[in-house]
This record gives C-alpha cells, structure tokens and sequence, in this order.
C-alpha cells in the first residue's frame, strides 16, 4: 500500500477552500487553542487528570525539552512525489507509523468516550490500543469499530485468574497484542488531582473492563460483609450513585446491594501487583500466544533483559510524566535503547508528541511505531468523534509533509542523518 504527500496536501486544499465559504474546521488545528477549549469545557478535576503528571511535572516538561534538543536537518533535490509511509509489525502491515496510546478514563473528557475514540481511529486506519481503565468493556469498543486493529493494554491485578480471563477476552475481540504496563506498580505522586482530592476510580469510573469481567464478578460476590460507604454527605451520595449507575445492571438494584461500591473496593484490592518481577512474565507467556509488549522501559538494561527474555516488543514510555516526577525525557530513553537493541526488536515510543515532526523525529531515533496519546484526549474533550478524527487527520497529514519536505520517501529513509543534536 502507498501513500503518497497528496494527503496530506488534501487535506490543506480541504481546510483553505473551505476558508474561502467562511468556514472552519470543527476543532482547532493548533493543540494549544484545543487544549483551552478542553480547560475552559471540562470540570476542574477531569482536566487536571488527563493534563497533569506526577510532582512538579517536570517530567513532562523533559519530554518535550529532550525533542526540542533534536532538530530536523532535510535533504534537498530527492523525488517526493511518492511517499510512502506503510510500517510492518508482528507480521501485520499498517499504512502509517502511528498508533492510538491506551488512555483510561475517557469518560472525563466525552460521554461517547472510549466508542467516539474507536470509531475515529478506524475511519482513519490507525490502531488503539485499549486501555485496562477504560470507560467501555473490550467487547463493546471492538464491535463499535470492528475493523480497527486493536491491542490491549494490561495492568497486572494480584489475582493471576483475572489475568488470563482478561487475556482470553483480548483474544477473543481480536486484540493483535498484549501490552502489559510495568510502570504502574503503584499510582504516581500527582498533585493536582491530590489537590482535588479527586480520583475517578473510587466513583466507578474507569473499572469498565472489570465489572465486565466474569472472574471479576466472581470475586466481588466473594466478598464477605457489607462494605461501609463511610459518613454520608451530600458528596459520598453522589459517589455512591455514581458507582451503581457505571455497574451492569439496574441502578436500584445496584444501590440495594452496594456491588457498585463493593466493586470499586475490590478493584483498588487487587487492580496492580507490586510485587511482579521479570520471572512472571512466563505465566503470560504460557496463557497466550499473542505478542508481548512492555511498555514503560526507560533504562537501556531493561530493554537487554526484556530482549533476552524473548518479549515481542519493547514500549520506550514515561508514561506521559504520570508516574516519576524528574525522570529521563521519554525520547532521550529511546535514542539509547534504541543503540542497544540494534534493531533486533520493534520499539514502540510514547510521551510527548505533539505533531507530525516528533513522530518524524522519534522514527529517526530508533522507535517502529509512534503513540499518540493526549492530543486525542484534548480533541475528544473538545469536539467529540469529529475532534479526534480531524486531530488525528492532521497528524498525519503534518507527518506526511515533514517526510516529503526532509527527502524521505520510506520510512528505512527516516534516519540520524536528518537529525542534528542541538
Ligand atoms: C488521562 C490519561 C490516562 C492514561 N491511562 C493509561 C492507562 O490506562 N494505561 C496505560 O498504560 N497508560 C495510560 N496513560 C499513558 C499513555 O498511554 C501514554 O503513555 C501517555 O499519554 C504518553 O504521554 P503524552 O500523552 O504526554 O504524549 C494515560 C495517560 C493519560 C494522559
């Protein structure tokens, strides 16, 4: 399959012509303008939990300090008349180097959510990668775009039972791959949703492919003794209700038998599990016979031993600044690891870009593939399914022209050599 910059060169003819009728695109195109629309929309707590990182966010900051130290050096008098874009992973071939990050929790930003986010990936042809936080179960996020291709992302819970029936049911919805978060053994310091004394799980939200879950159910009516929803004030009320009304079934029942509630304290039970080390990945390995991808790799001798230990892809990602607050720039980990692995294993990258020329620059360094993951969430909160589809349109678009005007016509062409360290 080829794609060629007349995409993206479309995609500009569509926007100016329609300037000259008086008319704009739906969101912005410029993701500070979408991200005030998004601050000025969304309750202060749900802004804070899609925009903030851990501590003082200076993890975020290095992110996009460690792309702003990498400039693009184009080459000139190259034919760019065709450009192709087409990357091959596990086998599988997509026709652009991006992919949608698993984001839990879309509900914050748009009712339609995880299903609004689906939808617009397949009409565009990129991958997601499902989150285990997500708003909507696996099962109803597939069959709303059933030809999207899907991975599923995994936080390891405690108990090894729901592993594998999360496991089977990614396999079952046709998920291409498993993606099992290593950085989460533990929720990072985030101050501004301390601040709020606000997290979306404790009031159902977010817990979707859990309350889903037969073994999960399972476990919930395993529970002995009625739960106690503490003192009860106008807000504990507006909790309690929230977490019925996210549960399957009736909402009267549900708040008759407190499984809402009894199903956000099981969750925070035994949703990580601190105690995973190197020697569990086996049990994954024997429950499946997808590709393993561990995401969240930032030290050159994880990503030696995740190689050695025979796992499909490594996942270079600080998680978008979420987790430790002054940790090395997420492209920074990249451009080392990538040095180690020699290309003996695809690298997929995340944290931090924010336009087509990142991704160009992240691909230059290293990485197979390329995550997007807040602008979708700020072009969700902003304008829905249509928001994300545009948002990602000109991603794509931007990163087509970028190759066309750095004299790369293949992604093999996307080297070092059109980067200068500044
Ligand atoms: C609101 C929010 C929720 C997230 N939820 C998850 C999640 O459920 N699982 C996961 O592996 N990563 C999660 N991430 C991290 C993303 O997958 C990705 O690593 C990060 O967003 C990349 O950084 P960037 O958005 O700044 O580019 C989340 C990120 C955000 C902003």
């Amino acid at each position: 399959m080829k794609s060629t910059p007349n995409r993206a060169v479309d995609r500009q003819k569509q926007i100016y012509l329609a300037g000259l009728q008086g008319k704009r695109t739906h969101i912005p195109i410029d993701l500070k303008q979408i991200i005030e629309i998004c601050r000025n929309r969304l309750p202060r707590d749900a802004f804070d939990y899609i925009d903030g990182g851990a501590g003082r966010e200076d993890t975020i900051k290095e992110n996009r300090r460690a792309f702003d130290r990498w400039r693009i050096t184009p080459r000139m008098l190259v034919d760019v008349s065709e450009v192709n874009t087409e990357v091959s992973l596990f086998g599988a071939s997509y026709a652009s180097p991006f992919f949608l990050c698993p984001i839990g929790v879309l509900e914050l930003a748009h009712p339609q959510a995880d299903l609004a986010v689906a939808q617009a990936a397949e009409d565009v042809d990129l991958p997601l990668m499902i989150s285990n936080q997500s708003s909507m179960d696996m099962e109803s996020i597939t069959a709303t775009a059933p030809t999207c291709a899907t991975f599923f992302q995994l936080y390891w819970s405690k108990s090894d039972d729901l592993v594998r029936s999360l496991v089977q049911r990614a396999e079952k919805v046709g998920c291409r791959g498993i993606v099992v978060t290593l950085d989460t053994t533990f929720l990072g310091w985030r101050v501004r949703d301390l601040d709020n004394a606000s997290l979306p799980f404790l009031v159902g939200k977010g817990i979707a492919q859990y309350t889903s879950d037969p073994v999960f159910r399972d476990l919930v009516l395993e529970e002995s003794g009625m739960p106690s929803a503490g003192r009860l004030n106008w807000h504990a009320i507006k909790a309690f209700f929230s977490m019925a009304q996210r549960h399957p079934g009736s909402t009267f029942q549900n708040l008759r038998s407190r499984v809402g509630l009894k199903s956000v304290q099981k969750f925070i039970n035994i949703y990580i599990r601190p105690s995973l080390t190197w020697d569990d990945l086996g049990f994954l390995r024997s429950i499946t016979k997808l590709p393993i991808i561990l995401k969240g790799i930032l030290h050159t001798s994880d990503a030696k031993r995740a190689h050695d230990e025979g796992v499909d892809a490594i996942y270079v990602s600080n998680h978008g600044g979420r987790q430790i607050d002054g940790a090395i720039g997420a492209l920074d980990a990249l451009t080392s690891i990538s040095k180690e692995l020699n290309g003996n294993v695809p690298i997929l990258f995340d944290s931090g870009v924010r336009g087509g020329s990142d991704a160009y620059k992240a691909l230059a360094l290293g990485a197979t593939m390329v995550g997007i993951g807040r602008p979708y969430v700020y072009a969700l909160a902003a304008g829905g399914e249509l928001g994300v589809h545009e948002q990602l349109e000109n991603m794509l678009a931007e990163f087509e022209l970028t190759m066309a005007l750095c004299g790369s016509t293949s992604l093999s062409e996307v080297d070092i050599d059109h980067l200068y360290r500044g």
